[in-house]
């Protein structure tokens, strides 16, 4: 894996997995500590994010950047959405140099593709680029049950050098709100990516 610095831009990809309000979240953090993003949004994302929190986002990349950015309340010019087939963009190429991506969350479709190194839109090329570049690339699948064919293909992944950071969030912290269990799973996605999060409780806290 390369190393980088923490204020480099990093790509968050938001899949047709449930659990959309954990890349809102990580959106929001990444964007409160002055990081650019690249967001990539597969179709069934935005499928997702109308039936999770009402987040209807519309086609055209400036668009979909703009109402991103308000239904967040960011900065816009911190984030920059793509079409799903914009092969141009920098997340498509390794020479764009950016050393880190996150798929938030990963639906098992997008992840068997990246296993197989199929790359048929935007979210699956650039995880393709982090794979071959030895980058570093972050997966927050969700699903449940797990099939054989999931797991095989997580564990081909993660022996690959992904990082595997399954939507499962514990309860030993006691959590006492729907925004202290997604901050959970976003503080891992955090710690991974060496960035803090400054309403995150460590271990031990009471
Ligand atoms: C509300 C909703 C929840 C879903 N939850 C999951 C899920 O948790 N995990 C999963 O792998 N697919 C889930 N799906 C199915 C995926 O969206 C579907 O397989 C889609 O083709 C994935 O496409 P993508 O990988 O390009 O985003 C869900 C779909 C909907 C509409």
């Amino acid at each position: 894996m390369s190393s980088s610095k923490p204020t480099e831009p990093i790509i968050v990809a938001v899949t047709g997995a449930s659990g959309a309000p954990y890349a809102l979240r990580l959106i929001k953090q990444l964007a409160s500590v002055g990081i650019t993003q690249h967001i990539l949004l597969s179709d069934a994302a935005r499928v997702v994010l109308k039936q999770e929190v009402n987040l209807e986002l519309p086609d055209a990349p400036i668009a979909t950047t703009a109402s991103l950015a308000e239904h967040l309340t960011i900065d816009p010019a911190s984030i920059h959405c793509y079409s799903s087939k914009d092969w141009f963009s920098p997340a498509a190429s390794g020479s764009a140099n950016i050393s880190r991506m996150v798929i938030i969350p990963c639906s098992m479709g997008t992840l068997a593709r990246i296993a197989c190194g199929a790359s048929d839109n935007l979210i699956e090329r650039a995880a393709d680029v982090m794979m071959k570049e030895r980058r570093q690339l972050i997966l927050v699948p969700r699903e449940t049950p797990l099939s054989p064919i999931h797991l095989e293909n997580m564990l081909k992944l993660a022996r690959l050098g992904v990082d595997m950071i399954p939507a499962m969030p514990g309860f030993y912290h006691r959590p006492q709100s729907i925004d202290e269990i997604i901050d959970f799973v976003v503080d891992r996605v955090l710690n991974h990516l060496h960035l803090p999060n400054p309403v995150s409780k460590q271990w031990g806290d009471a």
